[in-house]
């Protein structure tokens, strides 16, 4: 399957995020990244339910709903409700992580695992069957625009294999200073899908950007 990009909101003109998702809209991009953060899992806050229920109204494309939450469980069903196709929480997040799994797909949504920077792939091992995609965090979560974590690479490498020898058909998302410079090399290691947030919206073209981060 060729790779998929979702450009991230989190970068996009608040003041007018109708305009930036007509573009996302009519550009090449596949999904909508969405970064729900609390403020406590992460040193800082985004935005919640009321506004991922508006703007769901103007998307023609799916939701994948990045959870920088503690206690996601609490919400799963509210951001389902409110136009999640793809609820994405942290394995650092969640104690009983098969549990959180299971629970989103109950929804209807597809579930995803994500793992910051310091956390191996190693403790996948016994859920990467479970899982409908497992994001790879390449900055610590919290702000765009940070500097893209080489060590990326290999966890990725390490990732596809895992998934391999387990036959498991999760896809491989990687969100966090995706530029051009990295896009290609990512794809080739095994990447899926590449968030991009301040590449697309500070670009002078971003239409043109998504463009370019999808055909190389
Ligand atoms: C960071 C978020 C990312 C962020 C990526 O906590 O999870 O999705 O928007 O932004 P860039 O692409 O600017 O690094
Ligand atoms: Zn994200």
């Amino acid at each position: 399957m060729p790779h998929l990009i979702a450009p991230s909101l989190l970068s996009a003109n608040f003041l007018n995020l109708e305009k930036d998702m007509e573009m996302v809209n009519h550009s090449e991009a596949d999904w909508f990244h969405l970064d729900v953060m609390d403020g406590v899992f992460v040193p800082n806050i985004s935005f919640g339910l009321p506004v991922i229920e508006k703007i769901k109204k103007f998307a023609k494309k799916p939701f994948d709903v990045h959870l920088m939450i503690i206690e996601p469980d609490r919400y799963v069903e509210r951001f389902r409700k409110a136009g999640a196709d793809i609820i994405s929480v942290h394995a650092e997040a969640c104690v009983h992580l098969h549990r959180s799994v299971h629970f989103i797909r109950t929804t209807g949504a597809k579930a995803g695992i994500v793992l910051n920077p310091h956390s191996t792939v190693s403790l996948l091992a016994d859920i990467i069957c479970d899982a409908d995609m497992i994001l790879l965090m390449s900055v610590n979560p919290g702000f765009g625009g940070q500097k893209f974590i080489q060590n990326t690479y290999t966890k990725v490498r390490e990732l596809k294999e895992l998934i391999l020898r387990k036959n498991s058909t999760a896809l491989i998302e990687i969100d966090g200073g995706v530029a051009l410079d990295n896009a290609r090399q990512l794809v080739e290691a095994g990447a899926d899908i590449l968030v991009a947030g301040n590449t697309v919206f500070s670009s002078e073209d971003p239409e043109g950007m998504i463009r370019k981060l999808k055909n190389f």
